[in-house]
């Protein structure tokens, strides 16, 4: 590997220089990809010297999701605690089934789950979790498991019932994907529509459940949303949780992108009553600059989580208790070691670094909403206390501007939808900016807006 690490070595001291001098990739058309660098795998090997190269010129050419003009998803920046853990995790190459081969990765995964249930008022000794594949793979335990709590036989037997969702139509679309593979299908899923501030309507959301069971479906489970992919906007958890436990429906929240404000005590108040809900999902890799991937699923009824998910494998499973074989909790067999980059950050920084990291996201999102706010060539769309700054510009069309910064290699910004309105989405998520990174995005983008549109 000595080789190898010297190459990585001399690519990752000119990635982190092209971050700052160059923060944004121009990407040439996808059709000529496999030509322009040369993709396409022979027979032959390379020459070291071309391999490195080649390495090299494919990295250069990558987007730069860590860099100072990088806003068009839910993830990016590079925290460094957090990145020393996954680049070691990946030298490790453990897989977290079993503590015959992980070790004290088994341990540090079990303390991260139950430091997370404590902080969101699980019990936790009745409580319990795992690192899946991504906020998507999180939310679909919660249906699988919403599922077998609610029809003892859908596990064995498959789906009979008419079995249904509730969500708000701002939710993620993991959730139409998350019906059809669990055998619920798309069409069970109840989308109620968004108020104007962007929340679950809560008396809509009841009603629905009411007429649904009145006609002879099986209401089993309520999504909410900790923070909207578009908006960034929180349902009214405490007040769904009322309704899931009159109506006995599982409750899942949906807090991939936003649930990680249970690290802040100025923001938690967004999250109110989250102790009401069955499961809970975060993922580091969107606001704490964790690699990735790291998404957390949480859940209060552990016994539940073992039932949905254990399976006897006699090949594996060949020692020490169950408790210690964390793949008789998982969707998958091998599975990435996925805690250890989030607990190094959390061990380097402590709970409230973690807290410092959030604080400083609302923080840049606030210089955006003020600027955009203070100048009447925008107009704003997204709401107070939200990392989703949603705006236009003069009467420049949103979609426009956003793919011409980036073809020109100016910015990377994506632009979202609600309801009939289609606008900018500026998001902070990497909370290594500063203001002066905020203001010079507006910068640039009013530069450009004038030069081509
Ligand atoms: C609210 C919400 N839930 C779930 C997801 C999916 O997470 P992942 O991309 O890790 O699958 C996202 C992604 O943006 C999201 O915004």
């Amino acid at each position: 590997m000595k080789k190898e690490l010297e190459i990585f070595n001399k690519i990752v001291d000119s990635l982190l220089a092209m971050e700052e001098l160059d923060p944004v990739v121009k990407l040439g058309a996808p059709e000529d990809m496999v030509e322009n660098f040369d993709l396409s795998v022979q027979n032959d090997p390379m020459s070291d010297a071309d391999f490195s190269a080649l390495i090299e010129k494919v990295v250069l050419n990558t987007p730069r999701t860590a860099s100072r003009s990088f806003f068009n998803q839910l993830f990016g920046g590079r925290l460094g605690a957090a990145t020393l853990g996954e680049l070691l995790s990946v030298m490790l190459n453990i897989s977290m089934y079993t503590y015959k081969v992980g070790g004290p990765h088994v341990g540090i995964e079990k303390e991260v789950i139950a430091q997370v249930c404590t902080l969101i008022g699980f019990d936790p000794e009745t409580s319990g979790g795992t690192f899946a594949p991504g906020g998507s793979m999180s939310n679909f335990m919660s249906v699988i498991m919403a599922r077998d709590a609610a029809d003892s036989d859908a596990q064995q037997a498959g789906v009979s019932k008419k079995m249904i969702i509730y969500t708000s139509d701002e939710a993620h679309y993991s959730i139409a994907k998350n019906a059809s593979f669990s055998g619920v299908g798309r069409e069970n899923v109840r989308y109620i529509a968004a108020k104007e501030n962007g929340k679950l309507d809560t008396d809509a959301l009841e009603r629905m459940i009411i007429a649904d069971r009145e006609n002879g479906l099986h209401p089993f489970l309520i999504n909410a949303t900790a923070g909207t992919t578009v908006l960034a906007t929180f349902d009214d958890i405490d007040t769904i949780g009322d309704i899931a436990k009159r109506q006995n429906v599982w409750f899942h929240v949906d807090g991939a992108y936003g649930g990680c404000v249970i690290f802040s005590e100025k923001h938690k108040h967004l999250i109110k009553g989250l102790e009401k809900c069955d499961s809970f999902t975060i993922n580091p890799h969107k606001a704490l600059g964790t690699p990735l991937s790291c998404s957390v699923f949480l859940t209060k009824h552990k016994q539940q989580l073992v039932s949905s998910f254990s399976q006897d494998a006699s090949y594996l499973y060949q020692g020490d208790s169950d408790d210690y074989n964390l793949g008789k909790t998982s969707i998958q067999c091998g599975r990435r070691n996925d805690a250890f980059k989030f607990w190094a950050l959390w061990k380097s920084v402590g709970t409230k670094g973690l807290e410092a990291i959030i604080d400083q996201l609302y923080n840049l999102a606030d210089i955006a909403r003020d600027y955009v706010n203070n100048h009447p060539d925008y107009t704003l769309y997204s709401h107070e206390e939200s990392t989703a700054v949603c705006f236009n510009y003069k009467d420049v069309p949103a979609d426009s501007i956003c793919n011409a910064l980036a073809n020109h290699g100016k910015l990377m910004v994506g632009f979202g939808s609600f309801k009939d309105d289609k606008f900018v989405r500026f998001v902070t998520v990497n909370s290594r900016l500063q203001k002066s990174d905020i203001l010079e995005f507006f910068k640039k983008f009013e530069t450009f807006a004038a030069e081509q549109f």
